[in-house]
Order: structure tokens, then sequence, then C-alpha cells
């Protein structure tokens, strides 16, 4: 589907991140992340022998500091960054990092975990949105969020899967997912390039919804932060019982007093759902 040389099955994405980095880069190598990547790169980030540092989330200023700085002290470079961020549901700007990745010979890696099905026209991801499958090193989704089923996979070149497939410990020290959930995956995979129509619609949903909470969106993923953790726990446990699973992100999975609602839209839902949501959080506010 992506047109490149290799793909590569995990049973998650937290297996593929965990693996795949610490497999890839060694002592001589060095890792710059965003400052708000999931939690599943940076356990892949400690378990491994590259040393690694952290930019300011998406400021790819920071990042030219952090790749000067290092560029010559470092056999390789990996920038890793999310492409939809899922917390923020906000978006790395791709083609800025791929602009810097070529001028300090890095390597990319992308997670797009909350891209494939809901992101380009195929439903790709950013990567196909952006027209740039072939310029990142190398790119994970995961199908347990817009697939619906579990697992991941990484596209790369030939030369990094027979590697991967030796040295990711997360792939080769586990069984392998079911035939059953593998031929579910395929199954739905395949139908990707047919929900075009969905995808618009989630965007021209996320564009209203972002309107009427007043909130800036990039994505489906829109955040509707409240403050306090109890006050989002209860305002979250209302939303539910009135049909709307929605889910409360509390500290320490965010900043204190950033305690937050997490809107991940699909793309069925009404505008009548979304304007009684709106209604009903301007009265708590
Ligand atoms: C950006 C990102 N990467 C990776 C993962 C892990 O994927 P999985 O649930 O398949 O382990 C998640 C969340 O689950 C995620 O949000």
């Amino acid at each position: 589907m992506y047109n490149r040389e290799a793909a590569l099955v995990f049973n998650s994405g937290y297996h593929a991140n965990c693996g795949i980095l610490p497999a890839i880069a060694n002592k001589n190598d060095i890792i710059i992340a965003d400052k708000l990547v999931h939690a599943s790169i940076i356990d892949g980030l400690t378990l491994g022998s590259a040393k690694f540092e952290r930019f300011r989330h998406c400021d790819y200023n920071h990042l030219e500091k952090l790749l000067e700085k290092h560029a010559r002290n470092y056999e390789h470079i990996f920038i890793v960054t999310e492409s939809i961020f899922s917390m923020d549901g906000d978006c790395a700007d791709i083609p800025k990092l791929i602009a810097l990745k070529k001028k300090y010979n890095a390597f990319l890696y992308v997670d797009e975990a909350h891209a494939v099905g809901v992101r380009g026209a195929q439903g790709l991801g950013l990567v196909e949105e952006y027209n740039c499958i072939h310029d990142c090193d190398f790119i994970v989704g995961t199908f347990g969020k817009a697939i619906s089923s579990v697992g991941a996979f990484v596209i790369c070149d030939e030369i990094f899967k027979p590697f991967l497939i030796n040295h990711s410990r997360t792939f080769i020290y586990t069984t392998a997912l079911p035939p059953i959930n593998i031929a579910w995956t395929r199954f739905i995979m395949q139908q990707l390039p047919y929900f075009q129509k969905q995808r618009k619609n989630l965007q021209l949903l996320a564009q209203e919804f972002s309107k009427l909470l007043q909130v800036p969106a990039t994505s489906h993923i829109i955040p509707y932060i409240i403050g306090e953790n109890d006050k989002a726990i209860s305002i979250a446990e209302e939303l539910q019982t009135q049909g709307f699973f929605v889910l409360p992100i509390r500290y320490p999975t965010v900043a204190k007093h950033t305690a937050r609602l997490r809107f991940s839209l699909h793309a069925n839902i009404s505008h009548n759902e979304l304007r009684t949501i709106a209604t009903f959080l301007s009265k708590k506010a």
C-alpha cells in the first residue's frame, strides 16, 4: 500500500516503538525526540543504549539547535516524532522535519498511530497527505485505533527488515498475533481506500466541533482543558451517562492543572450530538 520496499508487523504499537528504537540506534548514535512523544517511544529510548535528547514540543528551532550541537559527535542521528500527537491532537510539521533530516543527514522516524486510517487520500496517514512517504525512514502505524484491530507495522527500506527481525527484541521474543487478528486487520486495511467520504466528514466534524468549543484543532483529536483532575473526571462521567464515551486525561499523563477531556471523534457522530456536548460544556465553564 505504501509502495515502499519493506514492512514488518509487530504485536502492538507499544512493541514496535519499544523494539525498533533500541535495535536501530546504538551507543554511538543519538535519538532526538519531540518532548510530547508517546510513552512507548520514551520506553524505547530508555531501553536502548543510544544517547537521547528531547526538543520542545514542535519547536523545530530547538530541534535544529540540538542537531547542530550533536551532528559531528555521533555516527547516526535519529529524529523521532508523532504525526498527530495523541494527547493534544496537534500535528507535526513533517515537511519541515524532512528538510532538517536532509540537512543534517539524519533518519526520520514518524509514529502515525493516530493518523493511519483517518488522513491521506488512501488513509495511509499524514505522510500520505504531505506526499512524503518516501522521505521518512521509519513510518510506524498501529492497527488498534482507526483500524479497530490490534497490532502495528513499520514501513522501512529493505535493508532494515532482516535487521529488525533479528535485533528487535519485542519482535523476536514474543509469539506473533493469531492469524484471525491478522486476517481482520488485512480486511480492514484493504477497505481503507474506500473510506474517503468518512475521512472528509471526520475533518468537517472536527472543524465544526473546534469552532463550537473554541479550541483550535488540526485533527479529529480535540482536547478540552478542564484544569484539575477531579473536575475532569466528574464532567467526563456526566458526559458518559449521556452516552458520549469521552475519557478524562489527567496528571501525570499530562502536566499538572491541565487535566482535560480528550475528544476523539469518529465519522458517524452527528452535528446535533456535537452541539449537545458543546452546550453542556458551556454550562460547566
Ligand atoms: C502515538 C502512539 N503510539 C503508539 C501507541 C501504542 O499503540 P498500541 O496501543 O498498539 O500498543 C499509542 C497508543 O496506544 C499511541 O498513542
